[in-house]
């Protein structure tokens, strides 16, 4: 007798189903990788979506979480496992998973404990999704970026990290709060390595094209009797704050991944500050170093295709894992000292 599925729906092909084209994939669903997996969600910007975890139980109650809340979401599949074959075929992995600061802890301080945890994530990754890129979100995320393309043998322009996208992000909202405007009024770049050592770029700041180091030469300075600084130190202060109130930050920097997200799966060629590896001309050795950085990013297609020359970008120094560089732009051929 035939079931009411059968009776219902009579299938025209015999074939198996496409596969996902748009897939998804955050490893970790704590805190941020939670916050990344809904601001993706909501912003449809995968038909599939996979979460992986070491916590079974924990991964499959954040998945059925997601699954009752499909009738308000347009990804209709959303699957969890803590073996990697659930995140075959992914266009893009997010990895959010490893230890997160403790209160007043620095986030370089987490690096061997996450050296480890992306030991065994990264290969795994790969070997179900060859082709993917992968966006690092785990601190220190510089550092991370840089140990992921090394154990995933992708081509450096499919590694990236989340960098100093929210730190600008959190810069943007902060001069703008002060100058009574919405952030996407304010513009601004913070670069350089993710937290602490992130560098303001002050010459760039405007509103609506109105440079404000015109405005004000000082500003950024000690000598600026506005003492703008103070909204950078806040920015770098920030996650400190945040995890002293309230244990940990995920929202903002779920909110920001989710818009690097976008970019890369409809390659829309916006400018992100991520972490990536940018070649540049050491001033004081007048060698050519590599090195991992905040750069500008230029979509998923293009960004193979510019010269480090051409590209905005700003390297910190004092990383644990490379030389120390002293902070430089690179800005179309030319090398500033800051
Ligand atoms: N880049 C940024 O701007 C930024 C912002 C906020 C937090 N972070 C970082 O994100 C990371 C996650 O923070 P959180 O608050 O979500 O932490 P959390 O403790 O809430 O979640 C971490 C998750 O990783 C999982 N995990 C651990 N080892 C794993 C493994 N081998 N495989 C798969 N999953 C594993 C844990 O089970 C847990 O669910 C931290 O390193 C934190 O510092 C980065």
């Amino acid at each position: 007798m035939s079931s009411v599925l059968q009776k219902l729906i009579s299938p025209q092909a015999s074939s198996a189903a496409e596969p996902p084209r748009n897939k998804v994939t955050v490893v970790g669903v704590g805190q941020v990788g939670m916050a990344c997996a809904v601001s993706i969600l909501l912003r449809d910007l995968c038909d599939e979506l996979a979460l992986v975890d070491v916590m079974e139980d924990r991964l499959k109650g954040e998945m059925m979480d997601l699954q009752h809340g499909s009738l308000f979401l347009k990804t209709s599949k959303i699957v969890a496992d803590k073996d990697y074959a659930v995140t075959a075929n992914s266009r893009l992995v997010v990895v959010t998973a490893g230890v997160r600061q403790q209160e007043g802890e620095s986030r370089l301080n987490l690096v061997q404990r996450n050296v480890n945890v992306f030991k065994s994530i990264i290969p795994q990754i790969v070997k179900y999704s060859p082709n993917c890129t992968i966006v690092v979100v785990s601190n220190p995320v510089d550092v991370l970026t840089y140990v992921t393309w090394k154990l995933s043998g992708l081509p450096k322009h499919r590694v990236l990290g989340s960098g100093t996208n929210l730190d600008s992000a959190r810069f943007r909202y902060l001069m703008a709060e002060r100058l009574g405007i919405h952030a996407s009024s304010f513009n601004g770049w913070v670069l350089g390595e993710h937290g602490d050592t992130s560098v303001p770029v002050w010459s760039g700041a405007n509103v609506a094209g109105v440079n404000l180091q015109k405005l004000n030469p000082d500003i950024g300075t000690d000598a600026d009797k506005e003492q703008w600084k103070a909204t950078h130190k806040a920015v770098v202060d920030s996650a400190y704050e945040v995890i002293r109130l309230k244990g940990y930050t995920n929202w903002a920097i779920g909110l920001s991944v989710a818009d690097l997200t976008e970019s890369i799966v409809k390659n829309l060629s916006r400018v992100h500050p991520v972490s990536t590896m940018v070649k540049v001309r050491h001033t004081h050795r007048h060698s050519v170093l590599y090195n991992w950085g905040s750069m500008s990013y230029f979509g998923t297609q293009s960004a193979s295709n510019h010269q480090p020359s051409d590209l905005l970008c700003l390297l910190s120094h004092s990383h644990p894992m490379k030389t120390n560089f002293h902070v430089v732009a690179v800005t179309q051929n030319s090398i500033l000292a800051l």
